[in-house]
């Protein structure tokens, strides 16, 4: 099967000044320029098949804007070759927007003073979309959301929720081969990210549009992706099935507790500490916790899961437990953390 896109040893450098501190270093700049070169993106493959769903992951950092701006003809590879649907992005730029579309999170795409549907006129005629196409592209979307009280509000008065639907809804209008979805759930409440995921995969569902999807949010990639590709300081950590990675992580579980007080027993005592007095294989063990629970990941071929509840229990009064299977979210984190 042929590719859409076809990434080969794609590295990104960006030369930035170095800039010295304070007045004097402010006057050095300006006579001696000093810069240093951040590898954003390096050495990166991947291939991704027509209709896949892809999650790009990775913190803060680790390149994947650069790599979708290379992908989408903004910026151009140092090194490397990439491909999207037979096209070199920044060397057909025009032809490439055809195929593709872009949502940037929190930056709209749309004509801000204008209601929604002008904006979907106005991107019809930019790409050529004939009035059938155009029809059933609106039908289409007005069965999958509520859009009409949209279509005639300006993209300013919108919440963040109803601008970033609307910016999903214009990156599919032209029915291109690839959106991409960079950081779209940002910011937006539990129920509108909901919304939104919905969306995405009916449009993929509907259309067998291939999307590439950056995001932090684990719910997301959950909901939504099959493969997932990891990078970190712009070098690939990870390619594969979501499932296949859990399957790595087998061994791990998580022991969820929600712990209390009672009168013997101390309670300031730090649960980190406490464990790790027990557990000399201390990083088969990581703790973290919200209002409610506490969440211990546990490493089963190392500890065993009732000498970490005996361990426990010396400190504290477990109100209520419960066992959990490693989650998306901790394996990502194992990953950033200690590599596969
Ligand atoms: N235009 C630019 N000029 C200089 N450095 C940049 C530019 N764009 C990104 N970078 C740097 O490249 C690295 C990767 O950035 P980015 O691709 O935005 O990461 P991510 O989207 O994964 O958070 C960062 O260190 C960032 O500071
Ligand atoms: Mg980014």
């Amino acid at each position: 099967m042929q590719n859409l896109i076809e990434i080969k040893e794609v590295s990104k450098e960006f030369k930035i000044l170095n800039r010295r501190e304070g007045l004097i270093g402010s006057v050095k700049d300006l006579f001696s320029r000093n810069y240093k070169i951040v590898k954003a993106v390096d050495n990166i493959s991947i291939s991704i098949a027509p209709g896949e769903i892809v999650g790009y992951l990775g913190p803060n950092g680790a390149g994947k804007s650069t790599t979708i701006k290379m992908m989408t003809g903004v910026l151009e590879p140092t090194s490397g070759e990439i491909l999207v649907n037979g096209n070199v992005p920044y060397k057909n730029r025009s032809k490439n927007a055809q195929e593709i579309g872009v949502v940037f999170g929190q930056r709209s795409q749309l004509w801000w003073s204008l209601p929604l549907i002008e904006s979907f006129r106005l991107l019809k005629d930019i790409y050529q979309i004939d009035d059938s196409e155009y029809e059933n592209v609106i039908k289409l979307y007005k069965s999958l959301v509520d859009i009409e009280p949209l279509l005639h509000k300006p993209v300013r008065q919108m919440s963040l929720g109803q601008r970033t639907l609307s910016d999903i809804l214009a990156a599919f209008l032209h029915n291109p081969k690839i959106v991409f979805l960079d950081e779209p759930t940002i910011g937006l409440d539990v129920s509108m990210k909901n919304k939104i995921r919905i969306l995405i995969q009916a449009l993929n569902h509907e259309k067998n549009t291939t999307v590439i999807l950056t995001t932090h949010d684990m719910g997301d990639v959950d909901a939504l992706c099959k493969r997932i590709v990891i990078i970190d300081k712009g070098k690939m950590l990870y390619d594969n099935d979501i499932e296949h990675l859990k399957g790595f992580f087998g061994s791990y579980r998580t022991l969820k507790l929600r712990l209390g007080e009672n009168e013997t027993q101390q309670t300031d005592v730090n649960l980190e500490n406490a464990l790790a007095k027990h557990f000399t294989e201390y990083e088969a063990i990581s703790v973290s916790s919200d209002d409610e629970w506490t969440s211990i990941l546990i490493n089963e071929e190392k500890i065993k899961l009732m000498d970490v509840m005996k361990a426990v229990q010396d400190n504290y009064f477990i109100r209520d437990m419960k066992l959990e299977e490693i989650s998306t979210e901790e394996v990502i984190r194992k990953i950033y953390e200690e590599g596969v």
